[in-house]
């Protein structure tokens, strides 16, 4: 089966009632990034941090996956398909997706603050000042943050340049390293691009854009692809 490799961003999750973080009413209108989302910001309000992510994930508790993740599993029958999201929730392993890799860390997990192999399943409930991992230190939440390494991204790099078919779905393609993965997509591979809005990609390339949100235009790739691999 062809390899499809589909980089996913918040935008596939906000038909599901998750914010997505630039947009006009995005996270980051309402809470300062640096803050929230950046070690510094950790040390000098730890409850903030645990706060803004224990929300989240609490809100996650009551969302559902929705048409684009449903059809990313559906495409399973016909390829290979390999996502890999910048997103934090777990909407892509509800709806079902066998290979999911988690650039940005995972809202229902938590990790020690000082050895960070010691990761635990926390489900959707909160971390609180005074939760110790098994050593003794303070747990925080298992997300990558600002200015933090992004330990998955050469395994993401490595699967993007197998792709046969590559597929953005709902990013502004604005942070990295995630954003420079398309620069791993071999020459002769389609690259569709799922976005309502206009997107700055920064490649050099044709790019199939499907201006839709990711619901309608997930089934018109599916439909595309579908009909192409038929035709071969
Ligand atoms: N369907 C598809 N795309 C959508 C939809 C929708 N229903 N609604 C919005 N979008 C698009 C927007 O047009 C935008 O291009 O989703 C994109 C969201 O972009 P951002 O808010 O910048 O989010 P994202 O690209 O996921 O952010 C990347 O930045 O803040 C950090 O770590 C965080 O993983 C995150 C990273």
């Amino acid at each position: 089966m062809k390899k499809l490799v589909v980089l996913t961003g918040s935008g596939v999750s906000s038909e599901s009632g998750l914010k997505t973080f630039r947009d006009s009413g995005g996270l980051w209108e309402n809470f300062d990034v640096m803050e929230v989302a950046s070690y510094a910001g950790w040390l000098k309000n730890m409850e903030l941090v645990l706060k803004f992510y224990n929300d989240r994930r609490a809100q996650l508790k009551n969302a559902v996956p929705n048409m684009a993740h449903d059809i990313l599993v559906e495409l399973e029958q016909y390829f290979d398909v390999q996502i890999i999201t910048q997103n934090v929730d777990n909407l892509h392993e509800r709806a079902g997706s066998k290979n999911v890799l988690h650039l940005h860390g995972i809202l229902t997990q938590a990790r020690s603050c000082e050895v960070p192999d010691l990761i635990y399943d926390i489900g959707y409930n909160p971390i609180n000042p005074g939760d110790k991992c098994e050593k003794g230190f303070q747990l925080r939440p298992n997300i990558v943050w600002f200015g933090e390494a992004v330990p998955a991204i050469e395994q993401a790099a490595l699967i993007t340049a197998e792709a046969e078919i590559f597929v953005v779905i709902g990013t502004s393609m604005v942070v990295y390293p995630a954003a420079g993965l398309i620069d791993y997509v071999p020459k002769n591979c389609p690259i569709f691009l799922i976005d309502p809005n206009d997107v700055a990609v920064p490649i050099y390339r044709h790019i199939h854009f499907i201006r839709e949100k990711a619901g309608t235009g997930v089934i018109q790739l599916k439909d595309k692809l579908i009909s192409d691999h038929q035709r071969l």
